[in-house]
């Protein structure tokens, strides 16, 4: 941790396709944050296209940058994701902060992108009272400080990870399990592409899927769609498919040593969706709302039963939860179930914190031994880095 009373930190984020930087005080106190989003210029493609990410980053990050520093005085460290996510978009986010740290005569601080997800519930806006969001499960007013929420069960699911993670304590992380191939919002992402619902493939089938279970019977008003809120019991119907769980085999080679019981698998369940649609293309709008009902029901139910097992094999102080997908309304509402069902409490992050942000770079940096001078410097993009690894 750096020393000094009030420590201001400005973090930077380019490791996809959000360019962010926010100024965040003593870890938690967001002061400013700024997040452009390429989304509309990946859409056409249906994904991220590398290419036009790190361009798009080079053309915005001084403006974003200009923007979260208004209004803000000293500065007393440099924060930046150098790890994991796409190298060339990583670059131009580094290679910002060193000039930054350089001019500023600040110390850098290098923060991984999956560990920063998880520090997003202990962020709070200034002037609000920084209480996280507990999904409506139990709030406790012990846990609400990052130390005292330890041990901890952390989740991160985004678009590129889905990953388990015991936390003994602040900033110690210890995978315990993960996706063998696709990522949950990959699996979304990718189902919306086959079906032509458009691109990020997550809040379309969310707001689909929610439609479906309140019975709805226009799909195109959105704004509409995304107000109605899931219905407490949920059971598929007759007629609806049901998708294989995400359950890879114990004894799999790409285990890599991890439990099974504690991995999951989308790929299959992509490929059952796809042979579905092939067998029985969806007729109408309706049919095509049950059939992302069910295929979103499968990806969370597997989120939901692997945090339910790690959930019962240690006594955790809190459930963490961090990452795009963590958006979803369903998922939300069945690890709340999940969470109310162990006695632990979940921890969310605010909306606008779920997605890539800038400030949980700077506010984890907190925690982080920081460097300075020559090595800061020599710091590079570790496009495939761990939580964890140093
Ligand atoms: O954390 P994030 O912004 O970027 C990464 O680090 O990957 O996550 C983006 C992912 C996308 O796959 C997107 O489809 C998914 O989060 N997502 C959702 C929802 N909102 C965004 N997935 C499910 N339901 C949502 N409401
Ligand atoms: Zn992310």
């Amino acid at each position: 941790m750096l020393g000094g009373d009030r420590v201001t930190i400005l973090g930077i984020e380019t490791s996809c396709d959000e360019t962010a930087c926010a100024v965040v005080r003593d870890g938690r106190e967001v002061l400013s944050s700024v997040v452009y989003t390429q989304i509309p210029l990946h859409q056409p493609y249906g994904g991220v296209v590398p290419e036009v990410a790190s361009r798009a980053h080079i053309e915005k990050i001084t403006g974003v940058v200009a923007e979260a520093m208004k209004g803000i005085g000293k500065i007393d460290a440099v924060a930046v994701t150098y790890g994991p996510g796409l190298a060339s978009s990583l670059l131009v986010g580094l290679n910002a902060a060193k000039g930054l740290s350089l001019a500023l005569g600040v110390p850098l601080i290098g923060v991984n992108h999956i560990e920063a997800h998880l520090h997003t519930p202990f962020l709070f806006d200034t002037g609000s009272t920084g209480a996280p969001d507990t999904g409506g499960s139990r709030s406790c007013a012990t846990v609400l400080a990052p130390e005292s929420s330890m041990p901890a069960l952390g989740l991160a699911v985004s678009g590129g990870h889905t990953t388990w993670m015991d936390m003994p304590a602040y900033g110690e992380y210890r995978i315990i399990g993960q996706t063998l191939d696709d990522a949950a919002g990959e699996a979304f992402d990718k189902a919306a592409k086959l079906l032509g619902l458009g691109y990020p493939g997550g809040p379309v089938i969310d707001r689909w899927a929610k439609g479906f279970w309140n019975g709805a019977t226009d799909f195109s008003n959105a704004a509409a769609l995304k107000s109605l809120s899931y219905p407490v019991n949920i059971r598929l119907t007759d007629g609806m498919p049901r998708f294989p769980k995400g359950h890879p085999r114990a004894g799999t080679a790409a285990l890599a040593g991890l439990d099974a019981d504690m991995c999951v698998s989308f790929s299959g369940l992509k490929t059952a969706l796809l042979y579905h649609v092939r067998r029985q293309p969806p007729a109408n709008e309706a049919e095509k709302a049950g059939l992302v009902a069910a295929y979103q029901e499968a990806i969370v139910g597997t989120l939901a039963d692997r945090t339910a097992t790690a959930l019962k094999r240690r006594r955790y102080k809190a459930l963490i939860v961090g990452g795009g997908v963590s958006l979803n309304g369903r998922l939300r509402a069945r690890l709340a179930e999940v969470a109310a069902a162990a006695d632990v409490p979940l921890l969310l992050a605010a909306p606008k914190y779920c997605g890539d942000n800038a400030a949980m770079i700077a506010g984890l940096a907190y925690w982080r031994r920081n460097v300075s001078g020559d090595v800061a410097l020599s710091i590079d993009v570790e496009p495939t880095l761990q939580p964890g690894d140093a």
